[in-house]
């Protein structure tokens, strides 16, 4: 991995002459994402978001935490102990900078000493799960780390839509594959980020997972965009 994500964020955070990332996936076109919205104000946050800031609860581990902008509204303005993780070094700095005090660089797969109160996965949470096969493995790695009355607040979207519907309403989706399966993609300042598998998952192929890895689903709020939070809990 070359950091380009890191990168920006951290060229944000530090007024290094930011751009946009160039950011394209297996079914879509490039499309410019402002590296800003990574450090966006919990007023800035869509609403399945703030929800999920609002129902945290203990202590809390962000998986996956960018620049850190739940973290840091969680550790200042909800005063809990926030444990923020990422696998990209430079983003983990950008946290250091902006004052988060425990944000290490660490895979979660690679974490297994500690329980947390609340485990967060947003920005589409599951896309670090890559492939729907590797849901169950996901699933019980994220149980192993809740506490006993902990929860699980993930986001997705159901990416139906970007398939083409036919008259009878049925959606030209992969036969081979699940059609929430894609080839993520970004570049930054002209250089290309090696390609990732990154999921999206509808509500209900999520239910299923959790209940087959006996996990309770539930789906909190729904966004305005096919998006939904869910919680998951023992
Ligand atoms: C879409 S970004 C979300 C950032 C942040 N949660 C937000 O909402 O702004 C996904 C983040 O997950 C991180 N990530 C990917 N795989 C990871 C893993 N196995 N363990 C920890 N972090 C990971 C990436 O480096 C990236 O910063």
């Amino acid at each position: 991995m070359k950091d380009l994500f890191g990168k920006a964020i951290l060229d944000f955070q530090t007024n290094n002459n930011p751009e946009d990332l160039i950011t394209s996936t297996s079914i879509s076109e490039e499309d410019e994402m402002s590296v800003s919205y990574l450090f966006r104000t919990y007023d800035e946050m869509p609403k399945i978001e703030q929800k999920a800031i609002q129902l945290c609860e203990g202590k809390v581990l962000d998986i996956g935490c960018g620049a850190g902008s739940h973290s840091l509204y969680l550790q200042e303005e909800r005063k809990l102990e926030v444990t923020a993780i990422d696998i990209s070094h430079n983003a983990i700095e950008t946290c250091k900078l902006r004052g988060i005090k425990n944000a290490t660089v660490e895979d979660f797969n690679n974490l297994d000493s500690e329980q947390f109160d609340t485990i967060l996965l947003l920005m589409n949470g599951t896309g670090i799960c890559g492939k729907l096969i590797k849901l169950p493995e996901f699933l019980n790695k994220l149980k192993a780390l809740l506490a006993p009355d902990g929860q699980i607040l993930i986001d997705s979207s159901d990416i139906i839509y970007m398939f083409d519907e036919d008259e009878d309403g049925a959606y030209a989706v992969p036969a081979d594959s699940y059609y929430g399966e894609l080839t993520f993609q970004i570049s930054y300042k002209g250089q290309d980020e090696i390609p990732l598998d990154w999921l999206y998952l509808d509500y209900n192929t999520l239910q299923n997972a959790a209940i087959d890895n006996s996990l309770k689903c539930e789906l909190i709020i729904e966004g305005s965009h096919y998006d939904y939070l869910a919680k998951l809990s023992l």
